[in-house]
């Protein structure tokens, strides 16, 4: 739904009466925070997907649709409470978000499960203002393919005005012709570039539409949160901004013409409507084949005459920077491997090992994990040398910190900080971070498939 100023003041009022990590809270000590925490129960429900039928076995965050946009404020406390409601155990990982080790949601390696009828008590005070995203660790082919992926958008009360802001979840469904799951997994086609849905929503809608201000400037989010697509994404109809990539300012705003996003992946975009009152600007994916429109924005009202050039930068995040000439390296070779040995994981294994880095296929989360792929000592700083000698690209994501993307092989990159890199075939990159978060930090593909089939690590900060 289109967030206009006014609602979105009324939404932080609602939200203040409960103290849901926003107001006056974190303006006293980190105890006086958060009394009630954002209840977030997982739970099976049904939803309209697809034109053929209602989809049975859907899974989400909440009463009913759609996982909640989660809203938090930088710099101030957060505090949410799982209840899990489903049939499976779970975990929420906030994807993106610098955190404490034991809020991150990796079962085996931060937390324990959260069991059917248990709960767990997820509490933090996000550093970084922008968008992020939130998901289980555990079975998450399944938990998530079937609905658990949720927006977050974090405020910082500093940033720019715009006209309005439009929150997109951007993904797909596996369903058969009568609306209903069909298997997500698909050995062959997880040993390429996995399985993809048949359906594609935003916001769990085939292409919805939004109002928004002629003439005016909207503050577009986008989170890529499925399982396995790769977007290629372009605005028809409309000049659209890059402000923000993954959470972080990018360092110069740049137009999109084709932005290729991968899962895990997060946009911002500055949209200035057209001035024509009823104008259609449409959100496209223009990758393969397939053309598709994902959703639309309608001009609504007398222009508002704005220009994106009076818009004012977006603050940068209190993220660290690497002093690359003393890092070390820290090589990542991403191949398939010709293994076919079960990965060994309780927690959602595949059974299968397609993937492997530096040569090993990872078993993921398990009780008992391996050893971590690399010891890191607290406050130094790293550079990681990825390399992707495989035909596919991969979204590759570490948990904890932030990188700052240094060069690549094989394209002009601006120096922008991220959690996710979409790395294409035979591209080096150099990911530059300081290690400045103690404990056990993932690192893993975000096709669900890969990571689930060896495409998975962690690596040890203390
Ligand atoms: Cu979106 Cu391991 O995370
Ligand atoms: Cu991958």
């Amino acid at each position: 739904p289109i967030l206009t100023r006014r609602n979105l003041l009324k939404a932080s009022a609602v939200a203040g009466a409960y103290g849901v990590g926003l107001g006056i809270a974190g303006k006293f000590s980190g105890k006086a925070m958060a009394a009630e925490p954002q209840v977030l129960k997982t739970v099976k429900t049904q939803a309209s997907l697809a034109d053929s039928g209602v989809t049975r076995d859907v899974l989400t965050y909440g009463d009913a649709g759609q996982p909640p946009v989660v809203r938090m404020r930088k710099g101030e406390p957060f505090a949410a409470r799982l209840i899990n409601g489903i049939d499976d155990p779970t975990t929420i990982h906030w994807h993106g978000i610098r955190l404490p080790n034991k809020m991150d949601g990796v079962p085996f390696l931060t937390q324990p499960y959260v069991y059917t009828g248990d709960h767990f008590d997820y509490a933090f005070t996000p550093p970084d203002a922008g968008t992020f995203w939130y998901h289980p660790h555990c079975n998450t082919l399944i938990q998530m393919g079937h609905g658990m992926t949720g927006v977050i958008v974090v405020e910082n009360p500093r940033d720019p005005v715009f006209d309005s802001e439009v929150v997109l979840n951007l993904r797909d469904w596996r369903l058969g012709g009568d609306g209903q799951f069909i298997a997500q997994f698909r050995p062959r086609d997880a040993a390429k570039s996995g399985t993809y849905g048949t359906v594609r929503t935003a916001n769990w809608q085939q292409q919805p539409q939004y109002d928004a201000p002629s003439g005016g400037l909207v503050r577009l989010r986008l989170a890529i949160t499925d399982v396995t697509r790769i977007y290629s994404l372009r605005m028809d109809g409309a000049q659209a901004t890059v402000i923000a990539i993954d959470g972080n300012p990018v360092p110069q705003r740049f137009p999109l013409d084709l932005l290729q996003l991968g899962p895990g992946q997060r946009l911002e975009l500055a949209v200035r409507m057209p001035d024509e009152e009823g104008a259609i600007v449409k959100l496209e994916d223009i990758r393969g084949t397939d053309p598709k429109v994902l959703a639309t924005l309608r001009s609504v009202g007398s222009s508002l005459k704005r220009d994106v050039r009076d818009l004012a930068p977006l603050e940068d995040n209190p993220v660290a920077k690497a002093d690359i000439g003393a890092a070390q390296h820290i090589p990542l070779i991403l191949s398939a491997t010709a293994e076919d040995t079960a990965t060994d994981s309780i927690c959602g294994s595949l059974g299968y090992s397609f993937w492997a880095i530096n040569k090993v296929p990872w078993p993921g989360d398990t009780p008992d994990p391996t050893a971590p792929l690399a010891e890191l000592k607290l406050g130094k700083s790293y550079v990681l040398d990825m390399e992707n000698v495989t035909p596919h690209a991969h979204p590759i994501h570490l948990h904890g910190m932030s990188f700052t993307v240094l060069s690549s092989s094989t394209r002009q990159v601006q120096p922008f900080v991220s959690d996710t890199y979409l790395i294409q075939p035979d591209e080096k990159v150099q990911l530059g971070f300081v290690a400045d978060n103690p404990g056990d930090w993932l690192l893993h593909c975000h096709i669900i498939e890969h990571q689930k089939t060896g495409m998975t690590s962690y690596m040890r900060v203390a």
